[in-house]
């Protein structure tokens, strides 16, 4: 199946996603940006169109790297300025190291095995793992329009195949809980849509 509209477009995914998390879409930023120490190497898996790199981290940390499946959104990186690869991040074996590796909205493509996805994220990480993912689910709004934007902004475009999966809180609690004592914080950003996790590789 080919890629979604939305994703076909990086200011029109970026106008959805504002949408969807509203005068709260600044602070999803801030809430990732805020957990990367100044001048740390990043590696950002499911990129997107560089939201973060370009609106929080640009400046201010040292290396950037972002991933992503979507060949648009890899091109619109470089564009940026930044180094950016295409990889499909269920078929990696090993991804680059970096101080600080950063997933945000985007561990729910990887149910039902997510786990895998996060392990490998510790495995890159010198110094920190952020994991930031929606437990509010986008897809369910009482707006009906909104919620249909919810569906497209988060399909890549891969086919009906799991993508319709999300976690709520209690599954993202239990999955984070295999990390124990090696997360190091846990919140929820301003709204509630996202709960964010630092896992420490060096504490597992
Ligand atoms: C909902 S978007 C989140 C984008 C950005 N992190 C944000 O918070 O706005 C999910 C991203 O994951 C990417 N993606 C989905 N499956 C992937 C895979 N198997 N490997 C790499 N990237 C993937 C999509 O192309 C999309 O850019």
């Amino acid at each position: 199946m080919s890629t979604s509209l939305i994703y076909r477009s990086a200011a029109g995914y970026e106008l959805v996603m504002r949408a969807l998390y509203g005068r709260h879409y600044a602070a999803r930023l801030s809430a990732v940006a805020d957990q990367v120490p100044a001048n740390a190497s990043v590696l950002e898996l499911c990129a997107g169109p560089g939201a973060l790199y370009r609106r929080r981290l640009r400046g201010r940390i040292g290396a950037y790297t972002g991933v992503d499946l979507n060949p648009r959104f890899v091109t619109r990186l470089r564009r940026m300025g930044a180094s950016a690869l295409q990889l499909d991040l269920s078929r990696a074996e090993a991804l680059p190291i970096a101080d600080v590796v950063i997933m945000q909205a985007s561990l729910y493509h990887f149910l039902p095995d997510a786990a895998a996805v996060v392990d490998k994220m510790l495995a890159a990480a010198r110094l920190r793992a952020i994991v930031a993912e929606p437990v509010r689910n986008l897809t369910s709004s009482r707006l009906p329009l909104l919620a249909a934007l919810g569906r497209r902004a988060t399909d890549p475009g891969a086919g009906p195949d799991g993508h319709e999966q999300r976690f709520d809180e209690a599954a993202l609690d239990q999955l984070m809980g295999r990390y124990g004592g090696a997360v190091t914080a846990a919140f929820t950003i301003p709204g509630g849509r996202e709960k964010v996790f630092v896992i420490d590789p060096r504490l597992r």
